[in-house]
């Protein structure tokens, strides 16, 4: 079975130097439309012990999601949160925002406290925010503390997270007292819940589930166990990273239909988050667990970003929130103090594909490394958006060509994203671009003059080429 499934991936993961694929671009939105899209549906998380370091040491944090601001015209929502959320503890007497003792500064505490002074830092965010706190420790009265002065202080404040991926904790942790499973898990996010949405007086404000599991620990299961708790709930909240350590594969991390499969269990957490009239995130994400690894800072998972994005919004995601790790040790991090990482790139790109949309539509059905999508606003269709996720790496570079018909416009522009091959870095040895531009490593100022091409459509039709590795969007 196993190998029957190797070699279907080594089949359709041949480069093709196929014929033209040809795409009909619906004139309103077809029945297979995303939902209304988010305002901003590309967000960042930011591991809690380091947030204040992004915040304060990092010069290109705040440049890197002022550019998405300039493509969309809001901020790009912040979680703060992750593993070290459940390590900490609020101390309202610190005069630090964090305090930890690590013997090696690529490690992440084992335990730590934070002050008032982190949530003053979180409060000069200018976008929407989440703001983990813990659960793990079983301090309800500590949680609440935390929470009772985020919700004062933070006005953009969107929801709170009680616990960070409950689907890990062990039996030997406080909250478990002595044994952990799912059901255990539901019953005490519905306890908490309650207690602090009691505390604080309001509804909608916690972000539930926070989980890295779609069985036992589901948004499905959940979201039945909330009962009249559910008043509570702003939004459900899962997490992903499709690789994990040890078993990295950056052509199936890349791949549009690789993809497809890969956020399908998603699908039923979506629809279980709105049958009971919730919003839908994906809290925390990235290419891989515990930081990434060797295929995180390329430009293949820039690539991976774009399909990735694209294919979330379209089963009715609201926003992903991309993870962050420990500043100077994180194989996937967008930015770090010296250099870009490739998959800012695709971040760029995607927010730019989405920006002041309504809806994105599929043109293709999963099944091939080719992807096109078309985008809405007004009920027209005003983008286009084309992948060609074919891995390249070296040798000749196979190209696809993408014939667009249904057109009505007589002339059309686009802007490439591009890099060397699948696996070049920014830190290394080469960037990606988009439409020939740059972000400036240290700072991540947009570099450059934009070189759109331009295309003359005949017939209600064009025709573009992409290379293997390149995504091209399309203005209408
Ligand atoms: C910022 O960096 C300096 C120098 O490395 C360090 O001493 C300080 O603790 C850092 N501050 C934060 C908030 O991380
Ligand atoms: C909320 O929690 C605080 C701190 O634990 C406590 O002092 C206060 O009485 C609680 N208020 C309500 C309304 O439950
Ligand atoms: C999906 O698209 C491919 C090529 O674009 C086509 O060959 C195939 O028949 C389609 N499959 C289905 C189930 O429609």
């Amino acid at each position: 079975m196993v190998t029957n499934i190797l070699f279907l991936w080594l089949v359709s993961n041949t480069p093709h130097l196929a014929a033209a694929a040809t795409y009909n671009v619906p004139s309103s939105p077809p029945s297979n439309s995303s939902p209304q899209l988010d305002s901003t549906p590309v967000g960042v998380s930011l591991e809690f012990f380091t947030f204040p370091g992004y915040m304060e040491n990092v010069t290109s944090t705040m440049r890197c999601l002022e550019n998405f601001k300039d493509l969309t015209g809001e901020w790009p929502p912040v979680r703060i949160g992750g593993t070290t959320q459940d390590r900490a503890s609020y101390d309202a007497r610190s005069s630090a925002a964090v305090t930890y003792s690590v013997s090696n500064p690529a490690d992440a505490p084992m335990t730590l406290t934070y002050g008032p002074r982190f949530i003053d830092l979180a409060a000069t965010y200018p976008g929407r925010l989440i703001i983990g706190f813990n659960r793990r420790l079983n301090n309800l009265a500590n949680t609440i503390a935390a929470a009772r002065l985020a919700y004062q202080k933070i006005k953009n404040l969107e929801a709170i997270e009680l616990g960070n991926e409950p689907n890990f904790f062990a039996s030997s942790d406080p909250i478990a007292g002595g044994s952990w499973s799912g059901a255990k898990d539901r019953t005490s996010q519905v306890q908490w819940q309650q207690a602090v949405a009691s505390n604080l007086s309001v509804n909608n404000i916690i972000s539930a589930g926070v989980v890295f599991d779609t069985s036992s620990y589901s948004i499905a299961n959940l979201a039945r166990a909330e009962g009249g708790a559910i008043s509570t709930v702003r939004n459900f909240n899962s997490h992903n990273y499709p690789q994990w350590a040890g078993t990295y594969n950056l052509a199936r991390l890349m791949s549009h239909s690789a993809i497809a499969s890969q956020v399908n269990p998603f699908k039923a957490e979506a629809a279980a988050a709105k049958a009971v009239g919730k919003e839908y995130i994906m809290g925390e994400t990235n290419s891989a667990t515990q930081g990434g690894g060797g295929i995180s800072p390329t430009f293949g998972a820039a690539l991976w970003i774009v399909d990735y994005v694209a294919q979330s919004t379209l089963m009715g995601m609201k926003a992903l929130y991309f993870h962050q790790g420990t500043i100077g040790n994180c194989q996937y991090c967008w930015w770090g103090r010296y250099s870009m990482g490739n998959p800012y790139y695709g971040a760029y790109f995607i927010t730019a594909a989405l920006a002041q949309a309504d809806k994105i539509a599929p043109l293709d059905n999963f099944s091939t490394n080719y992807g096109a999508y078309a985008i809405y606003k007004d009920n027209k269709p005003i983008r286009i958006l084309l992948i060609n996720s074919d891995y390249y790496e070296s040798g000749t570079r196979g190209k696809q060509s993408y014939t667009l018909t249904g057109l009505t416009s007589s002339s059309v522009t686009a802007k490439r994203l591009t890099g060397a091959k699948a696996t070049s870095r920014q830190d290394q040895e080469a960037g990606a671009t988009v439409s020939g531009q740059t972000f400036q490593d240290g700072t991540c100022k947009l570099q450059g003059t934009a070189a759109d091409e331009r295309a003359t459509v005949t017939g209600g039709s064009v025709t573009f080429t992409l290379a293997a590795s390149e995504a091209l969007l399309v203005y209408l």
